[in-house]
């Protein structure tokens, strides 16, 4: 029996039971408009660039600043699918707010700003995921050939709760006003929901966004990369600031 075991030792380690460094990652998007659905980057994000065996859920909310997407249950939410998906993943929270926390009649300031984001941060460390903050998406209005940058604070405080805390984050806002402004005004309105909208996204402009999420996640952290769908075409049409 003795001289079997070195035999049936390789079988066991490739067994389902020794899988778990193969979990798919699962993606809850926390944010406002410029995540969720009709407007957002989420569903873009979950349909083209998540690769199969990964998966995930956009909770982005119209309207929502760090206080009431608390307020009104949908963090809750995600706390609870951490707890639902985090056994057959690797569950990883993205959080990106600003553009309506910035609203002067929000009621959040920039300090409750910070400690909101940090707070969804530890929760969701807590609850058995990785959060990763994300700097608002930028807006696409322009003043003399270049886009307005008006989350500048709202960048700068997610930037500052990252480092201070050793949280993950990308810089979306760095990112996607980059590409804004290699595209100009005009190639950067065929993004637009509607004509007049510089905020929000039509759904290619959801997929387009959407993969410069993706290229920021896996070329900051490795362990996306077999989580992720490349389109090296489009990648490259974005980083050389050309229409996608
Ligand atoms: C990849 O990107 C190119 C360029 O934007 C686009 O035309 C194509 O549809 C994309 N492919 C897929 C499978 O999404």
């Amino acid at each position: 029996m003795r001289l079997l075991i070195p035999f049936l030792l390789p079988l066991t380690f490739a067994s389902p039971l020794f899988s778990r460094a193969d979990k798919g990652v699962y993606f809850l998007l926390a944010g406002d408009s410029t995540t969720a659905p009709k407007g957002g980057w989420g569903d873009g994000f979950l349909a083209t660039t998540v690769a199969s065996g990964s998966s995930g859920h956009n909770y982005g909310h119209s309207g929502a600043t760090t206080a009431s997407f608390r307020a009104g249950g949908d963090w809750g939410k995600v706390v609870k699918d951490i707890g639902t998906y985090k056994s057959s993943y690797d569950v990883y929270v993205t959080i990106q707010f600003g553009h309506n926390d910035q609203k002067t009649n929000s009621g959040v300031t920039i300090d409750m700003f910070k400690t909101n984001l940090k707070k969804f941060a530890d929760e969701a460390t807590a609850a058995g995921a990785t959060p990763v903050l994300l700097t608002p998406l930028t807006r696409r209005n322009f003043q003399n050939g270049k886009v307005i940058e008006n989350l500048a604070d709202q960048r700068a405080a997610t930037l500052s709760v990252a480092q201070t805390n050793n949280i993950k984050y990308i810089d979306l806002n760095l990112a996607s006003e980059t590409y804004v402004n290699a595209l100009g005004k005009t190639e950067a309105s065929k993004y637009n929901l509607a004509s007049d909208d510089w905020t929000h996204l039509n759904e290619w402009g959801g997929v387009v966004f959407a993969r410069i999420v993706s290229d920021l996640l896996v070329e900051k952290f490795p362990e996306f990369a077999s989580a992720v769908k490349p389109n090296a075409t489009m990648s490259a049409l974005i980083k050389a600031g050309k229409p996608a």
